[in-house]
């Protein structure tokens, strides 16, 4: 499951690919049903309640704190290492007066530099499989992070990325997950979010940037850092995503 990979590298790759990315951000992937699809059952599965301190871990554009906000009166804490994607949230956060709710940090998800049991939830979408080495050591801040009986909520591609480039067994399962993918985003988008799917594809391929596990990965990750109950479920509209809740 490690991966030998730079993370200053890896970081820098991501960081470029989202700078780009920000002001299209909701009119590709943030238009698609499958992706919505994963961030009803993300906010679903947390299990939010009013009075809830909530943290987003890769909050982009914030469409998932804002998922939170329309489920439940809670309030957000959410990082990101983007700061052109934070600074479309930010716009949408003055433009719905919603400053007395959401709190932005621009901060690493490998840092996380917050008290110990501070929140209710820390959530996260298609966000952590961005960490190549370092993922465990993620899981065991967030962990830290919760307060007893808090949720980890992880929505995320079911895809196991890692390996020899040159393994075929590899590349065909990377190339199955993609075929759901790529055909979606045509269905369900447009050629513009066609081509931002198309060339993601590639850098899971190569893992310029992509480092994606599988669900049943995370959920080994997750009982190695302390979590007493996981569970996961597929997306019904695609199977190959998946949202996974980890009690602590
Ligand atoms: C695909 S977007 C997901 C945004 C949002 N969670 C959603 O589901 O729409 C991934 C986000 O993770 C951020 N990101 C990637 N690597 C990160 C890291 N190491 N630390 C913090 N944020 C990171 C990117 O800047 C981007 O905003």
């Amino acid at each position: 499951m490690k991966m030998k990979h730079n993370d200053k590298t890896n970081n820098h790759l991501a960081k470029a690919w989202f700078s780009d990315w920000a002001n299209e951000y909701d009119n590709t992937l943030g238009k698609l049903n499958r992706h919505h699809q994963l961030l009803d059952l993300a906010v679903r599965m947390s299990g939010v309640q009013d009075g809830y301190h909530v943290l987003d871990i890769g909050c982009g554009t914030g469409l998932l704190s804002l998922k939170f906000l329309s489920q439940a009166e809670c309030r957000i804490t959410a990082v990101d290492n983007s700061k052109k994607m934070m600074d479309v949230f930010r716009e949408k956060v003055r433009k719905l007066s919603l400053a007395d709710k959401v709190t932005l940090r621009h901060m690493d998800a490998s840092l996380l530099d917050f008290k110990p049991g501070t929140f209710h939830v820390a959530a996260s979408t298609v966000t952590l499989h961005h960490l190549a080495n370092n993922k465990l050591a993620a899981m065991r801040r967030i962990f830290r992070l919760l307060k007893p009986g808090g949720t980890f909520v992880l929505g995320d591609l079911d895809v196991d990325t890692s390996g020899r480039h040159t393994d075929v067994k590899r590349l065909k399962r990377i190339l199955a997950y993609l075929n759901e993918e790529l055909v979606l985003a045509l269905e369900d988008g447009d050629l513009d979010t066609f081509k931002r799917m198309y060339n993601n594809g590639r850098k899971h391929i190569l893992n310029e940037g992509e480092y994606c596990i599988s669900a049943g990965q995370w959920a080994q990750l997750c009982r190695k850092t302390g979590f007493k109950t996981v569970r996961w479920q597929p997306l019904p509209v695609m199977k190959k995503m998946f949202v996974l809740a980890a009690k602590k």
